[in-house]
């Protein structure tokens, strides 16, 4: 039997706003999209103000680290207000239930425990729900295939199936999707075009910090994320996060340097590290944890041909702390500095933050929105701050020394002379 029945089926999104005939768009009434609250300011963030019906948002991240938590807090304080329906293919009802009860959630949550796909799509229509949580799509299966549940084409056909219904209906529904540690998941990967908005969720399971991060939202701004903490009664929300990727205890380490990195909307203050170490052998060792890893190649290559900063016989490791994930160019400044700091064995002072692109060319260009992080670093009680020149401020902001620069070499004396 094919594996491509969904292609022979054809796309049947009734969208949105789906009528068959031609308009004129200056005749289209814009209006904007309702929607519907989760009861968590920071998953309603990320979802660009709340869930929108016939929409289907995709929630991937690592077994463990919260998914289906928050969505049943969701579903608590959604089911106050709408219908609902929780389908969990992984948990049986009892496990649900206690942690539920854990969790001190009240509500009456509709519960199917199914993995059937035809049998899901027959209570999605009995039961109506205005909100439904498939946890998770990987367990799902629909019998018109044979291969196994969890496979790419497993996985595509239920989701698209299930996207069809959301549309249909009008209704909102929310996919769980594992990843797995090669980061491929048969899941979410393949699902990303099928479905509206796509977030994941990321974090240290050491730490009891959570981020999501929406990767694509067609009902809302990308890249923006939502701060959550774990606790023992669940997923709560940080609402001004941007003082939690530091380092507190306040010593001064080689190698280290705080960035003040733009992630959506909010500031976010977070400390790099980085160790340099002598290699051994041919090839010296570039890891990176939380940044670009190519981009550190670079930011090393344009350290010694514009700073003369050689690091071609050092393991370099750099690190962004918390688990975080930094993907703004603005962090180079910041890296490049860490790197030098760790290699000179000299440290930054801790009330300096940094922010910058760095150019191939070894100038150091402006960044989106200086004032603000400049504002952001003041607010957290640091007094140095180091940030293209183009970026300075017009006017001072109180209690901050900014230093502008035009390129590394002076970004480095100014390091020098510290
Ligand atoms: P879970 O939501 O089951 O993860 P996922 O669905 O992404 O696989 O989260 C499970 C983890 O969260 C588990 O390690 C226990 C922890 N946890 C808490 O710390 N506090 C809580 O209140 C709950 C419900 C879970
Ligand atoms: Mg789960």
């Amino acid at each position: 039997m094919s594996e491509s029945v969904l292609e022979a089926k054809g796309h049947r999104f009734s969208s949105l706003a789906a009528s068959g005939e031609v308009v004129r768009l200056g005749a289209v009434q814009a209006r904007e999209i309702a929607r519907l609250e989760t009861g968590q300011p920071e998953f309603d963030r990320v979802l660009g103000g709340g869930l929108v019906g016939g929409g289907v948002v995709l929630l991937g991240g690592d077994p463990g680290i919260g998914k289906s938590t928050l969505l049943l807090q969701a579903l608590a304080d959604i089911s106050a207000r709408a219908r609902t329906l929780y389908v969990s293919g992984e948990e049986s009802a009892e496990q649900i239930a206690l942690r539920a009860q854990r969790l001190g959630l009240a509500a009456d949550i509709p519960l199917l425990t199914e993995i059937r796909m035809e049998a899901i799509l027959t209570a999605l229509r009995t039961e109506r729900p205005q909100v439904a949580v498939i946890d998770s799509i990987q367990t799902v299966y629909t019998q018109q295939l044979q291969s196994a549940p969890g496979s790419v084409a497993q996985v595509r056909e239920c989701a698209q199936e299930l996207t069809r219904h959301a549309k249909q209906a009008g209704i909102c529904i929310l996919l769980v999707g594992h990843v797995t540690k090669e980061g491929t998941l048969a899941g979410p990967r393949v699902l990303e075009h099928i479905v509206d908005t796509v977030l994941y969720f990321e974090g240290d399971t050491g730490s009891s910090f959570r981020l999501i991060r929406a990767f694509k939202n067609r009902f809302g701004a990308v890249n923006e994320l939502g701060v959550f903490a774990m606790t023992d009664k669940g997923l709560k929300g940080v609402s001004n996060p941007s003082a939690l990727f530091l380092n507190r205890d306040g010593r001064e380490a080689p190698g280290s340097c705080v960035v003040v990195a733009l992630e959506g909307t909010r500031p976010l203050l977070v400390e790099i590290q980085a160790l340099l170490d002598t290699a051994h052998g041919g090839n010296p060792r570039r890891l990176s944890v939380g940044l670009d890893g190519s981009r550190l190649a670079m930011l090393l290559a344009v350290l010694h041909r514009h700073g003369g900063v050689p690091c071609y016989d050092q393991d370099v490791f750099v690190n962004a702390v918390g688990g975080v994930k930094i993907s703004e160019p603005a962090a180079d400044l910041a890296v490049a500095l860490a790197v030098v700091s760790s290699l000179r064995t000299k440290p930054i002072p801790h009330k300096l933050a940094a922010f910058g692109e760095v150019g191939l060319a070894g100038e150091i260009r402006p960044v989106q929105r200086g004032q603000e992080r400049l504002k952001e670093v003041a607010k957290l009680g640091f007094t140095q701050a180091l940030c293209p020149r183009a970026n300075l401020p017009k006017t001072k902001v109180p209690g901050l020394e900014v230093k502008g620069v035009t390129s590394l070499a002076e970004a480095l004396d100014y390091f020098r002379g510290l």
